[in-house]
């Protein structure tokens, strides 16, 4: 299965994050090999649960950020953050229970919210915070 790829379009320029989704993008490589390997549902539980908690310990972070620079889409972005935990927290659920679900979809989606949101909602953050220097 595809893994997620580190590329200078991701950087945003500032350290910190860019620190962090490199480690985001670790922590979702560790659970899509674990899906690779069919690794039973405690494995899958632990990466799972920590790619959970990174997730939201980074968010909150980016959100503390995002208001110390005054960033304006603050408000919407801390929204598409408590959107993509909700799914984050809904796939897990599925994973759990009976349903029969794909582990090649939930890769896919991990890898696109990842991608997506950090090329396009956090790329705002960087533009911004370029605008004030
Ligand atoms: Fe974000």
């Amino acid at each position: 299965m595809n893994h997620l790829n580190w590329s200078e379009d991701l950087t945003l320029g500032l350290d910190t994050l860019d620190n962090q989704h490199k480690e985001l993008f670790s922590i979702a490589n560790d659970l899509l090999s674990a899906i690779d390997r069919a690794e039973g549902e405690t494995v899958l539980k632990e990466v799972f649960d920590r790619l959970k908690n990174y997730t939201e310990s980074h968010f909150k972070e980016e959100e503390a950020y995002m208001g110390s620079i005054d960033f304006p889409g603050l408000d919407d972005h801390a929204e598409e953050h408590a959107l993509l935990l909700m799914r984050v927290n809904t796939l897990w659920r599925l994973i759990l229970s009976d349903e029969n679900i794909s582990p090649k979809g939930v890769a896919l989606f991990i890898s696109d919210w990842i991608s997506a949101h950090i090329m396009d909602s956090d790329g705002q953050i960087a533009t911004y915070a370029q605008s004030l220097k």
